[in-house]
């Protein structure tokens, strides 16, 4: 079988504390399937240093081969948090008032790609699928191709892809796109996000699209997009519920809240998240039932995210100001309505932690997948399981319909459903948690890995 070449920024530490909350999915799922496949992954240490080694450090951790780099401090500046974490985050999460177009951060981007196509190219060898991650690397097939690299290759892209009109505004956007149709296989997380990428092939790039096929040609390249939603690690994380940690976890939330119904949002604290509208939304549902003030507790898991960028400061503050101000108002001496904790927790305990929770509230504003909504539901107690409330613009939505599904931006909208949710009957609650457990079960990370590398070793090319 020919070995799999992974290629992200983040590359999973070992024992490193979260799950898809507090590291992003993308980095539980490689590590996932590198398990499962023979081969090395490739991406940054984390680390910053002013004189880079260059050539890649490579060690074994349960059955994981890592190559990793370190970056200079400029590298880190004008690559991660600017083309990266300033330009193409934001502006493929819609938010193009946040956007920051730096003529710098494009040069960064660009040595820093080609920086990791060296190293690359260094450990390829010839049979090998080449598997590339995220809006880091968008251009990385097209330097391997520049140097005369003839493997088979695939991208993923874990978060939103924009539609059209937003993405325009992004300087050289047809030469970024045009780097994508180098990649023999391009994956999206949805069949939303799959049909804003063909659009702007067709669209701006003047390509032949094949709409049932998701085949794009353009010139000689001909490159097949495909929407292949992400799922967790499902036997793994199925597995933690049955350590002292998970069951510490949960005994600590159950007696804590005691006759109250505890409700949970587990977020890295970015602003594609959606939460201060999430805060609006609960402040209003206290509004609006005053009464339940003292049957309901929200705790808020969001570990601090991308902390030298700006927008990530503002969000934090606003984050606080916002808790502060509902406990502020509603708190009593016995009683706080809200727990918001920075820290980040292991996998157990966030199992633990979930199912100890009879409503998970996942409300992004935009989100490739979420992964949270499916651990939550996977934690739930199949004989008493909570509910989830899911905002419709999360990519798990379209898969998860048996959620409460709200739009993040609607207080209103919000509130109620959390009222819907701490008054579903036992009934309902199971008819629903046993179509979404089945989906989660079913469409788990090692059948995303499997269908994409089938598709990839198929093609002719
Ligand atoms: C999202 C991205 C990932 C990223 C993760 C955590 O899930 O799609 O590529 O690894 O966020 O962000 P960070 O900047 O800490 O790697």
């Amino acid at each position: 079988m020919s070995r799999l070449v992974v290629i992200s920024n983040r590359v999973a530490i070992p024992n490193a504390r979260g799950a898809a909350g507090a590291q992003g999915g993308l980095a539980g799922a490689l590590q996932a399937a590198l398990k499962k496949h023979d081969g090395i992954w490739l991406g940054w240490s984390g680390e910053e240093s002013e004189d880079p080694e260059r050539e890649p450090h490579i060690q074994t951790n349960q059955g994981v081969t890592t190559a990793t780099i370190d970056l200079a401090p400029q590298d880190v500046e004008e690559y991660y948090n600017g083309y990266a974490n300033s330009t193409l985050w934001p502006l493929f999460h819609y938010r193009i008032d946040l956007t920051e177009y730096e003529r710098e951060f494009g040069k960064g981007y660009e040595r820093v790609n080609d920086l990791f196509a060296n190293a690359a190219a260094d450990l390829i060898e010839e049979d090998d699928l080449i598997w590339v991650h995220d809006y880091h690397f968008i251009p990385l097939g097209e330097r391997l191709r520049a140097k005369g690299l003839k493997n088979k290759l695939a991208f993923f892209l874990h978060i939103p892809w924009p539609p059209t009109r937003l993405l325009v505004s992004l300087p050289y956007h047809e030469r970024l796109v045009r780097t994508m149709l180098e990649y023999d296989l391009v994956g999206f997380q949805s069949e939303e996000w799959l049909e804003s990428f063909l659009h702007f092939c067709r669209k701006e790039l003047g390509a032949d699209v094949d709409e049932e096929t998701g085949r794009v040609s353009l010139g000689e390249r001909t490159t097949i997009a495909r929407a292949y939603p992400i799922g967790i690690d499902y036997d793994h994380f199925m597995a933690q519920g049955d350590t002292d940690e998970a069951r510490q976890a949960y005994d600590s939330v159950v007696a804590s809240t005691r006759k109250r119904i505890s409700m949970i949002g587990v977020d890295r604290l970015d602003y594609s998240k959606g939460l201060p509208e999430r805060m609006d939304g609960i402040a209003r549902f206290f509004d609006r039932y005053p009464e339940k003030v003292r049957d309901l507790v929200y705790i808020q898991i969001a570990p601090p995210s991308r902390e030298s960028i700006d927008s990530y400061q503002d969000i934090r503050e606003t984050l606080e100001r916002k808790t502060g101000q509902i406990n502020g108002a509603l708190s009593c001496v016995d009683l706080v309505p809200i727990r918001y904790v920075n820290q980040g927790h292991s996998m157990a305990e966030l199992f633990g932690i979930y199912r100890a929770s009879k409503i998970g509230l996942v409300t992004p504003l935009r989100d490739g997948m979420n992964l949270v909504a499916k651990e939550y539901v996977a934690a739930q107690d199949p004989e008493d399981p909570g509910v989830l409330i899911l905002s419709r613009f999360a990519g798990a939505a379209l898969q998860m319909q048996d959620a409460i599904l709200i739009n993040p931006h609607s207080a209103d909208d919000i509130a109620h459903g959390i009222r819907q949710a701490m008054d579903m009957p036992l009934d309902e609650r199971k008819e629903r948690w046993e179509r979404l457990n089945d989906s989660v079960r079913e469409d788990n990370v090692a059948e995303w890995t499997r269908d994409i590398i089938e598709d990839l070793r198929a093609l002719e090319t």
